[in-house]
């Protein structure tokens, strides 16, 4: 087993977000939207979806050559069926230096409560939650399914109870929506060790009717934070990470910006996102992926065919939506819904 080699920018392959269900139990306005994902919205079957085996299999290729980092996303990842299981599974996996991989998971909590024990000694490292309010009101509203945000606040002590950390928490910052949210959350999380980080509202897919005056640039999330708890920026904890770092300058520790539309972290992008039904994503904002389930079906292809096709894929990769977006006219038509591939 060795490396891949780096895509055509040079990037190497090193983080795998797999998506273990299409579906959610939440009807978030930005990711699934009422009106597409209906009543008789068709999910993927059963047949479709690869089962823990499968998605075993890929990540143990993966990680023999090169990936150290393993999230699971969805949909939302814990309606899958035994997600524990699969979790067991890839907590066994060892990089060729015989390291474990960091293993997290990206869950609205709506269940977290009652698995958060379970997945931690499972051998999850960590999750990050989304949660894009702490009002009652404009959660269920955001969420857009009446759920209660004091059952997630709920989950994400119970994952902090696990061990499940350092708890992350993901908020969709959008203009006139929520960002009278962005005060209330810091001030809420700071001082309990959990990171919140806010992130610009992207055209991701097709369906969330994207616009650019409904993004709040970090910048002025993060002047809004400073004028009340002054800040002072953090060096970033590993090399390419999608969030850049502010810590309070008063030792109540620390959030976090993801801007992917007014300061695009492509060049140091090494992530891969396996689709529910198989599918390798070379980018977020990828129109298709290449069809892994194929090879993963086909009894002739051994693993070594397996690692063979993820070389290619990521050989031809030369991805950087978001770097080129400002300079994009049309936004190219029927890209991949987040809630397919995960965050
Ligand atoms: P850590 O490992 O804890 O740093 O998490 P992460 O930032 O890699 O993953 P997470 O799922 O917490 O990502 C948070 C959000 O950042 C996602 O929900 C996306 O909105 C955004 N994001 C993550 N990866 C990418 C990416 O490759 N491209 C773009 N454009 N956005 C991304
Ligand atoms: N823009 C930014 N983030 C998004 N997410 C889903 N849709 C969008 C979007 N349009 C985030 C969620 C969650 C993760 C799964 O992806 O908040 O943290
Ligand atoms: Fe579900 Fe997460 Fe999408 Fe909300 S953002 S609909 S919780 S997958
Ligand atoms: Fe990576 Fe594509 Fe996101 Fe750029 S837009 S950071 S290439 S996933």
């Amino acid at each position: 087993p060795s490396r891949l080699p780096p895509d055509r920018l040079g990037r190497p392959l090193r983080d795998l977000r797999i998506s273990v269900t299409d579906r959610c139990n939440f009807r978030c306005v930005y990711c699934m939207p009422k009106e597409v994902f209906g009543r008789d919205y068709a999910f993927l079957p059963k047949s479709q979806i690869l089962t823990f085996d499968e998605i075993t299999r890929v990540a143990r290729v993966a990680v023999a050559h090169g990936v150290e980092k393993i999230r699971l996303t969805g949909g939302e990842p814990l309606l899958r069926r035994g997600i524990e299981v699969l979790v067991a599974a890839l907590a066994e996996l060892r990089t060729p230096e015989g390291r474990p991989v960091d293993l997290a998971l990206t869950t609205n909590a709506s269940t977290l409560a009652v698995k958060a024990r379970a997945l931690k000694d499972a051998g999850l490292t960590r999750v990050s939650v989304s949660l894009d309010s702490l009002d009652p009101e404009r959660f269920a509203a955001m969420n857009d399914v009446d759920f209660p945000v004091a059952k997630v606040l709920r989950g994400i002590d119970a994952a902090r109870e696990a061990g499940l950390g350092p708890v992350k928490v993901n908020m969709v910052v959008k203009r006139g929506t929520n960002d009278a949210d962005v005060l209330p959350m810091a001030r809420h999380f700071k001082g309990t060790g959990v990171i919140v980080r806010f992130i610009e509202f992207m055209d991701v897919g097709s369906t969330n009717g994207w616009r650019m005056d409904e993004v709040l640039p970090s910048a002025e999330i993060v002047a809004r934070i400073d004028a009340e708890l002054p800040l002072e920026p953090a060096a970033p904890s590993y090399r390419g990470e999608t969030a850049a770092r502010w810590r309070y300058r008063d030792g109540g520790g620390e959030i976090g910006v993801i801007s992917s539309v007014t300061a695009a972290f492509c060049g140091t992008c090494t992530r891969a996102r396996l689709s529910t039904d198989g599918k390798l994503f070379t980018c977020l904002f990828a129109a298709r992926g290449q069809d892994l389930r194929a090879v993963l079906r086909d009894p002739s292809q051994t693993d070594a065919d397996l690692a063979t096709a993820l070389g290619a894929i990521w050989a031809a990769r030369d991805d950087q939506y978001s770097e080129r977006r400002a300079t994009v006219k049309e936004r190219p038509a029927g890209r991949i819904e987040m809630s397919y591939i995960g965050g």
